[in-house]
């Protein structure tokens, strides 16, 4: 919901949020609190907000509103590991239109659940492909997380990336 708050504040008016880095992280004293301005500027996503095009909603993942076969895409985005992986399937399919696409992006760092969700990158494709899935691509794409010019240290992941197209 805090999310969900966030995008409305910067769509309708900008805000600035301040980052606190940890002292051990840090090397200037001043690099503590950090401020960012946020605002979306005027450019496609700025015409579909105001033509109220675009919204967002909070909802269970692996129980959606939607209708069956009314969406293009799903973008799953550092969340293939939190969530039991065939009942996102299932329902990413049940909403997807015939050709929609389901595009993942994240790392497996499986960390709770049962271990028989917690499937190689392999089994991940095997399962979409017996499920109604064509696999259009795949790939392994490196990125760093919570870096910049005032921290020493950051999180590196490897992400598993796969755009699958429903049948
Ligand atoms: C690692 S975060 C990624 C968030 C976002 N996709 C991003 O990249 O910034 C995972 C989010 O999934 C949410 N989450 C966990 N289980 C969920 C579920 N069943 N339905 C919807 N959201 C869920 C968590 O609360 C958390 O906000």
């Amino acid at each position: 919901m805090h999310m969900a708050q966030i995008f409305y504040d910067i769509a309708l008016k900008g805000i600035t949020i301040h980052r606190v880095n940890f002292r051990s992280n840090v090397v200037h004293t001043e690099d503590v609190v950090v401020s960012f301005s946020l605002s979306i500027p005027d450019g496609e996503i700025r015409s579909a907000l105001d033509a109220g095009k675009l919204s967002y909603f909070t909802s269970n993942a692996l129980d959606t509103p939607m209708p069956g076969n009314s969406l293009s895409a799903v973008a799953s985005i550092y969340f293939i590991d939190l969530v039991p992986i065939k009942e996102h399937m299932l329902e990413a399919r049940r909403v997807l239109k015939p050709g929609g696409l389901f595009i993942n992006f994240g790392p497996l760092r499986y960390m709770r659940g049962d271990v028989a969700n917690m499937l190689s990158g392999e089994e991940i494709l095997d399962l979409y492909s017996q499920s109604g899935f064509d696999i259009l691509a795949h790939d392994v794409v490196p990125n760093t997380q919570l870096a910049s010019s005032q921290v020493i240290t950051s999180v590196h992941s490897n992400n598993f990336v796969f755009v699958a197209r429903k049948r």
